[in-house]
């Protein structure tokens, strides 16, 4: 592929690729100030651009006194474009991947001075994320962050490209929409032509890639912002991108088959090892051993399900749950067995956080006693029998939780977690999963009602069907989630494509015949006018870039994101609008 980073430019080189190889050519270089040292006589300029950086250096024997003059008074962040001639340094700098030459300076021009900058534009700074996020154009100069930003469009591209090659066609849909539920809240936009009706922005662009099938555009993708109003965290940002993928005619397994595809050639493409076809585990499974949707299944330390063996035992705790249709389920912590007292009981607030009533635990120590609030309850050969499913060792502390299956799971999902960072436990690497087959419902206590666990377009399963009015908790349906390294990474499912079958969810998650007509009666119509089987996915691209790049937060990931509390600090918003805009919508602030 021809290189066209030195075309079209006032340089001739950029400041990350001169080698020996180019030791006596003459070249132009721009960039940044890195780094200005006046060293006995000879002034150095560490010079960084996009590709990196390279030392020049002025020598006042041979350049002409301005030119010296403005080696002198050059600062940090200062732009400058330099001439001169590669020559191999003295003293190779081995940290550098240019650290064999330097660009000894005939001329220079100053194309612009900088102010001192609030923090060091370099990489391991400590500086508050939200100094980084008010200077954020600062912060993205630092080469750890411009990598980021690669690596994103590295990413994109091969997704791109590998769409392309199958068929797939890019279509863009509007962002000035029609609220789709998918359980988050809107961002609206009110409308100055017809002033009190609303667009919302996008929480996903599901409703039009359904359209796209049912217009036969067969296979599509947009790599799509999507708006949502809801608490931020460090996963989650208030306007994020989505790899948005539907196709017709296929089922489940074509879908997951062509994104482990895709996902392979693009993990070819940074050089990231996995293996393929990925795991396919069932969400019951998924909940059963880790206690959650999205398992990091780079270590162990499983949940043990413990309810049958403590059906009638004397720790009241534990035997009434078995017997209430409540589980009891433990997880072994590896290497805690001799925390303090003090240190334990510190985690039942993790449990509480989720909704335990309690923790119980039992202390394996390394010398070989045991110690324990509740081992007294147990006979010997419960105590063993407990001790055999969890496989306690000398150096483990199991943690119990005793209550719903929800709540149980959740608990220790959480303490699996925590003590997995508590102990340093190795997650090296990255780990993919497909959980499949989530339930179709669940009741949602605050609205009183069911909701859709993916939304409601999805597909009950075939065998559920005459479940949906009966029995709504217990309808499967063709769902899947892309789980990376702990983390929702994408979820897709197939596409009800039916309108009767369409009204029959709306229906179930309570919607009324007119709130079905008027919301989307768009939808059943269309399906009405010879829609095909479809389905599709959703990749979160910036959850995906954050654990490929090694990052905690999506923000890392993302040019100009928000804080948690969904500000822009660099741009100042949100902010106030004038009078004046708001009565053109008319609109008035309470
Ligand atoms: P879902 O709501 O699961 O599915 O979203 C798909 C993926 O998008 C990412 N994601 C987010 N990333 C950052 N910030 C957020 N606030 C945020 N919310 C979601 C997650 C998630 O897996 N229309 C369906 C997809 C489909 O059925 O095809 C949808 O939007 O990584
Ligand atoms: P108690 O007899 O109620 O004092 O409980 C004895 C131990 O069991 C304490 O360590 C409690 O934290 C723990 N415990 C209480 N309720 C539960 C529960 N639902 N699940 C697990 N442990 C519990």
């Amino acid at each position: 592929m021809t290189d066209f980073s030195n075309k079209y430019c006032l340089h001739t080189r950029t400041c990350g690729e001169l080698r020996k190889e180019n030791v006596g050519e003459n070249v132009v270089l721009t960039g940044w100030v890195a780094r200005q040292r006046d060293l006995g006589g000879l002034v150095f300029v560490d010079l960084r651009d996009r590709k990196g950086k390279t030392q020049c250096v002025f020598d006042p024997d041979v350049v002409d006194a301005r030119v010296f003059a403005d080696a002198e008074r050059m600062r940090g962040e200062w732009v400058v474009k330099v001439a001169g001639t590669v020559r191999e340094r003295e003293s190779a700098n081995p940290d550098m991947p240019t650290g064999e030459i330097e660009v000894m300076v005939h001329d220079v021009e100053v194309l612009n001075t900088s102010v001192t900058p609030p923090f060091a534009i370099e990489d391991g700074i400590e500086t508050a994320e939200d100094l980084r996020m008010k200077w954020r154009y600062l912060d993205l100069r630092r080469p750890e962050m411009l990598a980021n930003l690669k690596l994103r469009h590295t990413v994109a591209q091969a997704i791109r490209k590998a769409l392309n090659e199958r068929d797939f066609m890019e279509v863009e849909t509007p962002i000035l929409g029609k609220s789709t539920p998918e359980g988050a809240r809107d961002f609206v936009v009110p409308s100055r032509i017809t002033p009190g009706k609303f667009y919302a922005l996008p929480q996903s662009p599901q409703l039009m890639k359904q359209m796209l099938m049912i217009s036969g555009v067969e296979r599509y993708y947009q790599i799509a912002k999507c708006f949502r109003d809801e608490d931020l965290r460090a996963d989650r940002q208030p306007e994020f991108t989505q790899v948005d993928i539907e196709m017709s005619f296929i089922e489940e397994d074509d879908i997951l088959t062509m994104m482990e595809d895709v996902l392979k050639e693009v993990f070819d493409e940074i050089g990231v090892e996995h293996p393929f076809p990925l795991q396919r585990m069932q969400y019951s499974e998924a909940m059963e051993r880790f206690g959650c949707d999205r398992p990091d299944v780079r270590f162990g330390m499983e949940l043990v399900n413990l309810t049958e063996l403590v059906k009638g035992c004397g720790f009241k705790v534990f035997a009434s749950a078995a017997e209430n249709g409540n589980v009891v389920k433990a997880i072994n912590a590896k290497g805690a067995g001799d925390w303090s007292r003090g240190e334990i009981d510190k985690l039942a607030n993790v449990a509480a956080a989720n909704g335990a009533k309690g923790l119980a635990w039992m202390a394996f120590k390394s010398d070989g006693t045991e110690k324990s609030p509740i081992k007294k309850f147990f006979d010997d050969e419960t105590f063993a029998a407990i001790k055999q499913a969890v496989d306690a060792q000398p150096g483990d502390l199991v943690l119990f939780v005793a209550d719903t299956a929800d709540v149980a799971n959740a608990s220790l999902s959480a303490l699996r977690l925590h003590m997995a960072d508590a102990l340093n436990i190795p997650r090296e690497g990255h780990a993919l999963l497909w959980v499949v087959n989530f339930p179709m419902f669940r009741y949602d206590e605050e609205e009183g009602r069911y909701v859709a666990e993916h939304h409601p377009f999805t597909q009950v399963r075939r065998e559920d069907l005459d479940k949906i009015e009966t029995d709504p908790l217990a309808c499967g349906s063709y769902s899947y989630d892309l789980v990376m390294d702990g983390y929702e990474a994408g979820g897709g499912t197939l596409r009800i494509h039916k309108s009767e079958e369409q009204k029959r969810i709306l229906r179930r998650v309570g919607l009324t015949e007119e709130q079905i007509e008027e919301q989307f009666g768009f939808l059943t119509t269309a399906l009405d006018h010879g829609a095909p089987p479809h389905g599709g996915i959703a990749l979160g691209l910036d959850r995906l870039i954050m654990l490929l790049a090694g990052k905690d937060s999506i923000r890392d990931v993302i040019a100009f994101p928000k804080t948690t509390s969904g500000s822009d600090l660099m741009q100042e918003s949100p902010t106030p609008v004038t009078e004046r805009q708001l009565k053109e919508v008319g609109m008035r602030l309470l």
